[in-house]
């Protein structure tokens, strides 16, 4: 893993646009895995500016969300669903068909989860992970515990992420349970892109200085292969 030091969100976004470009480049059907949040809008703002300057084509690419709340319907807009419409999907060439999300109403929560890893594994895994991080040192849903889940499993957020969270819901209070996938489609990521803005300083510290511990979920991407952790902030991290 590697830590990369830019000066503002703008550098940090683009390059993590960058290197998903260059992805899309390498291999133009790629499977893209993605986050929500605030974090990854100004990557999609700068992927759609490429995309509309020609210099990339997601006409073959997949894309599989890390995430959904439950009980929000698809057309809610904090629906992740309908986040991912209005911020990227909508103004790049993907195929609607080929971009996926968790069905965070589905009738049968674990049927959901065991459909949404073996949808992952059928597309081949993850070629290339963007995620953002939770001040709980949280990826995707996956909130600390004393325990890592490897599979896609329903979750109830911690007080630390609905209060997080709070501030796009107008009465400040998000869906309690969500459905993410685990941390063994992250790990099995081929490259893994995190990206942390300037509030997110003292988690990323913590999660990338000290050791492994399922308490800072972020903090298992020390062991991934290939992962970049492009931050922002004042002091570099050693
Ligand atoms: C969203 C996701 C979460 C967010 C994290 C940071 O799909 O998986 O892990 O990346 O909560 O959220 P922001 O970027 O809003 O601070």
């Amino acid at each position: 893993m590697v830590l990369i030091r830019e000066n503002d969100f703008d550098e940090m976004s683009r390059c993590a646009a960058d290197l998903i470009a260059a992805q899309l480049k390498r291999k133009p059907d790629s499977v893209l895995g993605l986050a929500t949040g605030s974090s990854p809008l100004g990557v999609y703002r700068r992927l759609i500016e490429l995309y509309e300057a020609g210099k990339v084509d997601f006409s073959r690419a997949y894309a599989v969300n890390l995430d959904e709340y439950c009980g929000l319907p698809a057309t809610h807009p904090e629906s992740y669903a309908y986040f991912m419409k209005e911020n990227f999907f909508d103004h790049i060439n993907i195929k609607p068909e080929n971009t996926f999300i968790p069905n965070g109403n589905a009738a049968d929560p674990v049927a959901e989860c065991v459909r949404y890893d073996h949808l992952i594994g059928w597309l081949g895994g993850i070629d290339l992970q963007l995620l953002g991080i939770g001040f709980n040192g949280h990826v995707g849903f996956n909130e600390p515990s004393r325990h890592f889940i490897d599979e896609t499993h329903r979750v109830k957020l911690t007080a630390s992420t609905l209060e997080a969270n709070g501030r796009f819901f107008p009465d400040g209070k998000p869906p309690a349970y969500a459905i993410t996938v685990g941390m063994k489609t992250i790990m099995r990521a081929k490259t893994v892109v995190l990206i942390a803005g300037e509030e997110k300083f003292e988690i990323v510290k913590r999660a990338f200085t000290g050791a492994v511990t399922p308490e800072v979920p972020a903090s298992i991407l020390l062991d991934h292969p290939n992962a970049a952790v492009i931050y922002t902030g004042k002091e570099t991290i050693e």
